[in-house]
């Protein structure tokens, strides 16, 4: 029988919860840095609330997604986009699938507000999972140095990233941790 308590409910974040997102940056990333990136982003004119998503199971902030627009930069112009960063589960809680839950809705949500391209810096194992590709291959650059196989794009939009080459250009909250 499903148990209210441990249903997993994706949705976008809350003042109320802003605490709990905090606290959970701090302890899945053992640091400061995604925390206060976080907290940079949520009080820039960029910051879109809809996509700070965070799970809840059991009445507890267990993961927390946010979805940042950058531009991917070149000479013929600037592409819009989004960059996925940081995601963050409960150490706890880790491995049962909250993240995926995450990336899977945090993706949709972006598709619906009409958002075409995401990027992502991370574990070059888990992102490929939901259809991101090394972004390289895909004319893309990052404004830093970064292994090849950790810069990975999706298109949430067939074809998005036709005729789009450039350099990711991230806003001022990156600046510090990036
Ligand atoms: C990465 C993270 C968000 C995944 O959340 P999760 O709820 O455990 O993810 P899921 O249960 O959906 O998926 C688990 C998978 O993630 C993989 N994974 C977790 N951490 C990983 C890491 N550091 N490198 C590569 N893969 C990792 C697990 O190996 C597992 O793979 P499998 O399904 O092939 O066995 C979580 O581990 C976390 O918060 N880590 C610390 C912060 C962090 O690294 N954030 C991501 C920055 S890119």
């Amino acid at each position: 029988m499903d148990n209210a308590a441990d249903t997993l409910l994706i949705r976008a974040e809350a003042a109320d919860d802003i605490r709990d997102v905090r606290k959970l940056n701090k302890k899945a990333f053992k640091g400061n840095d995604e925390a206060r990136l976080v907290d940079a982003v949520r009080e820039a004119d960029y910051f879109i609330p809809a996509l700070s998503l965070v799970a809840e199971k059991g009445g507890r902030i267990v993961g927390h997604i946010l979805f940042t627009p950058v531009r991917i930069e070149d000479a013929g112009g600037a592409t819009p986009a989004l960059a996925l960063a940081p995601m963050a589960v409960m150490p706890s809680c880790q491995n049962q699938g909250i993240g995926s839950e995450l990336v899977k809705h945090g993706l949709d949500e972006c598709r619906k507000l009409g958002h075409k391209i995401v990027v992502v810096v991370g574990h070059p194992e888990y992102y490929p999972r939901f259809g991101f590709v090394k972004a390289g291959e895909k004319g893309l650059k990052l404004p830093f140095e970064a292994p090849d196989e950790v810069f990975m794009v999706i298109e949430l939009v067939p074809g998005a990233l036709s005729g789009v080459k450039g350099t990711i250009e991230y806003p001022p909250a990156f600046h510090a941790v990036t």
